[in-house]
């Protein structure tokens, strides 16, 4: 498994309820890397951009709100096989069935309001690092 980069993002709702530096800890205690991070807002046309694939679901329009509603925290984490780990770290989307010790299944009730985002597969986070951070956004 090689090392890999993947964009995750504390949503609205992690950044008010202050579990940014858990977040972080987190994925420091695993072992993984930092490579750029920012505490920023979403535009309406970055929140469709990074939400593409789901423009057509009914849920869109909520979901553009909330995320550009307030500051997100942006980060870029490097290591070996990040991409999936991240993931499980995370929970399932739906907070109903994360796992207790998950990201979610310690913070989230609520799909619509779930913490935190990361990228499912190399091909996304490849776009999303892109369209948040760009090359000359990491640290090397
Ligand atoms: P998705 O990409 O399926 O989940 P994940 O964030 O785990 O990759 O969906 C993106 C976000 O859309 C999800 O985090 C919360 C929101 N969402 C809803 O509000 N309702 C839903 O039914 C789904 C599937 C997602
Ligand atoms: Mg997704």
């Amino acid at each position: 498994m090689a090392i890999q980069q993947t964009f995750l993002m504390v949503k609205p709702d992690g950044v008010k309820r202050q579990v940014v530096g858990d977040i972080v800890d987190r994925f420091e205690r695993r072992g993984f890397e930092l490579k750029g991070a920012k505490l920023m807002n979403i535009t309406k046309e970055l929140a469709e951009k990074h939400y593409a694939e789901h423009a057509e679901r009914p849920f869109f329009g909520e979901l553009v709100e909330f995320i550009t509603s307030g500051p997100v925290f942006a980060m870029v984490w490097e290591g070996e096989n990040v991409i999936a780990l991240a993931r499980l770290m995370m929970g399932a989307t739906n907070p109903a069935e994360s796992a207790p010790g998950t990201i979610r299944g310690d913070y989230a009730t609520t799909v619509a309001e779930n913490i935190i985002h990361g990228s499912d597969s190399l091909a996304s986070a490849e776009r999303e690092i892109g369209l948040f951070f760009g090359e000359e956004g990491l640290v090397k």
